[in-house]
């Protein structure tokens, strides 16, 4: 997710547009850029790299005295972070900066290559620029109108044409933008932060408006330029909660971006309602080809791996090795030609898990990164790619990473299992078509969180505790008790339920909280078993599971009940519950939620 301003009023805009950049570079800071109307052509500045390290060192060699202009620090998603890959994008007749992805770029590129167009970057953005430039005749509203007509996908878009000097034209379907108001000057933002400032006055634009900003000041059209009348906003928020989107943390504002994040990650890599992973050449006759699969990882990513074993094994029949990076790359791994290893990690630089790569690599290997962040150590060394387009993660605690590598898993396994033919083409889109469904149950488990609020108000001051699940719900569990561990600081493990008469279960004494996943329909009777055995112990028992399912205060102190969907997907929405209930046991432990002792956000040492 990308962070897009523009200004336009009687000052000069270029420290107005970089100042309100610095303000959104939590959004994402690959690149950054403007773009300004200086004498009669639209002079564009931009960089790799955050605003300090690169934008910033450009600017002084130009003197702008332009007073109107749009600006971009990037989180890139298509085409690594580079001079050339950032917004501003254009001709010199039109310039745009995005926020989103153009799921048809593809189509958009070869249609307008046939049109004699040539393309200097690698970025979806650059088809919208090209496709604006193609049917601008003049009128930028009807330039607008058509080329959204083209376009699929999510976008947020700050538009200059040269012929229409200091006018912004703003658009957005799925990605924010908000447009500021000003005594003297008129603003574009992705958020309220990089205004506030100058303005605590904005309107919110919707999906098939325009907004069309001028010295005048700024008036709204529908997509055809009809007029329309707009209700003015009032922010009530500082510059830093505006930066968390108005929660008290960046991990709660991802856990709650999570809806998004997984359709981001999803829906562009479904194409007919099949999966579709052709974008980095891992096509169903390569995935039937493999003999055996490999998950490798740490932490978080690890524990989505094993949700992929569950599923892909269950689904294709195919055999999956699960292993933490660290243990992989020493243990001479049976992995040779014909397999395929993949490795997952949010920030593409860990350590372990790039030694794991390569040494996957040099035994002849396939290797499929992937990566939330674009250009990444990982993403460069490995043969294919996936990003998860995930936006930023700031909080140390990986809570919308870990959901979009778990969605990748889902969606992975479904191919595998279509192209070594273990399930038919209408299975495989019914599945499909259920995981396109998931974010808005991941919504409507955020939108009451009374039930997460209330478990961690009974285990906050607990020394210890046990997660414990069958199946998927066991390597959920794994997820579920590293989130309590690493921002609460209690001690908690995870265990396969059925294991614990085997020892653990010695643990359990009076008060001593279980937290149990119970999603599984076909492993719930044994699963409640467990909670029994705990429970006659004095164990507290909160049992996640769906609302439907058959649980009563006799048989658990609490029932944290999730949306019904299919088996399958409801672990998708227990790990949602598992980090909100271990995010308000940390908010009541007082602990340092985003920055947790000890930790850092990428392990990039061994
Ligand atoms: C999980 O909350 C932690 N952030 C940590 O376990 C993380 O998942 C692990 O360090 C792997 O990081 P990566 O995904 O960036 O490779
Ligand atoms: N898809 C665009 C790019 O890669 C914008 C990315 C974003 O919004 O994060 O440049």
């Amino acid at each position: 997710m990308c962070g897009i301003v523009g200004y336009v009023g009687k000052e000069r805009c270029t420290d107005i547009l970089v100042d309100a950049l610095r303000k959104l570079e939590y959004r994402g800071y690959d690149s950054a850029g403007i773009a300004v109307f200086e004498s009669d052509r639209i002079k564009t500045v931009k960089a790799k790299g955050k605003i300090d390290e690169g934008l910033a060192k450009k600017l002084p060699q130009v003197t702008f005295s332009a007073t109107c202009g749009i600006g971009h620090t990037r989180w890139a998603t298509h085409g690594e972070p580079s001079d050339v890959n950032s917004h501003p994008i254009g001709n010199g007749r039109v310039s745009i900066v995005h926020n989103g992805i153009i799921e048809n770029y593809r189509e958009l590129k070869a249609f307008l290559t046939s049109k004699g167009y040539g393309f200097e970057s690698e970025t979806d953005t650059e088809t919208v620029a090209k496709l604006l430039d193609y049917y601008y005749e003049g009128n930028p509203i009807e330039a607008i109108e058509k080329a959204l007509e083209d376009i699929e996908g999510a976008y947020a878009l700050g538009i200059i044409f040269r012929e229409h000097k200091n006018k912004i034209f703003a658009v957005r379907k799925d990605s924010p933008l908000i447009v500021g108001k000003g005594e003297k000057a008129s603003y574009i933002a992705s958020d309220v932060t990089a205004i506030l400032e100058h303005t605590k006055d904005y309107y919110l634009l919707e999906r098939g408006e325009i907004a069309i900003l001028d010295e005048s000041g700024v008036r709204f059209t529908d997509i055809h330029g009809e007029e329309i009348e707009k209700e003015l906003q009032t922010a009530t928020w500082d510059v830093t909660s505006a930066q968390k989107g108005g929660y008290e943390h960046f991990m709660l504002k991802e856990i709650h971006e999570q809806p998004e994040a997984v359709r981001n990650t999803v829906s562009p890599r479904v194409k007919a309602g099949l999966p579709d992973f052709g974008e980095c050449g891992l096509t169903p006759e390569k995935i039937r080809g493999y003999k055996n699969i490999f998950i490798v990882g740490c932490g978080s990513a690890m524990h989505s791996g094993m949700v992929g074993q569950y599923l892909i094994e269950a689904l294709a029949r195919t055999p999956v090795i699960v292993d933490i990076a660290s243990e992989f790359r020493y243990r001479d791994p049976l992995v040779s030609e014909g397999d395929l290893v993949v490795i997952i990690s949010q920030s593409g630089e860990t350590a372990d898990t790039l030694e794991a790569l390569k040494l996957s690599r040099k035994k002849g290997a396939d290797t499929l990164a992937v990566v939330n962040v674009v250009g990444s150590s990982i993403a460069r060394e490995a043969n294919m790619v996936i990003y998860t387009n995930a936006g930023p993660e700031i909080s140390v605690c990986s809570t919308k990473a870990y959901a979009v590598q778990v969605a990748f898993m889902y969606l992975f396994a479904f191919a595998v299992a279509f192209a070594n033919g273990k399930i038919d083409e209408a299975e495989c889109k019914r599945l499909t078509a259920g995981l396109l469904e998931v974010p808005e149950k991941i919504q409507a488990c955020l939108n009451d969180v009374s039930q997460y609020q209330y478990v961690a108000s009974h285990i906050f001051n607990a020394d210890s505790l046990l997660y414990i699940g069958r199946g998927l719900d066991n390597a959920l569990s794994m997820e579920g008790s590293l989130k309590l561990k690493e921002i609460s600081y209690i001690h908690s493990e995870a265990y396969a339920a059925g294991e614990l008469k085997h020892g653990t279960i010695s643990l359990i004494d009076d008060g001593m909280p279980v937290i149990v996943a119970a999603t599984q329909s076909a492993l719930f009777e044994k699963t409640l078993s467990n909670v029994r055995e705990v429970k006659s112990r004095g164990a507290k028992v909160a049992v996640i599971c769906c609302k439907t399912a058959d649980i009563d205060e006799t048989i658990a102190d609490y029932k944290v009940e999730l949306p019904e969907a299919e088996d399958m997907f409801l672990p998708m929405l227990s790990v949602v519950a598992m980090q909100l209930i271990a995010y308000y046991t940390a908010v009541q432990r007082g602990c340092d939620v985003d920055k947790p002792r000890n930790l850092a956000k990428s392990v990039t040492v061994e």
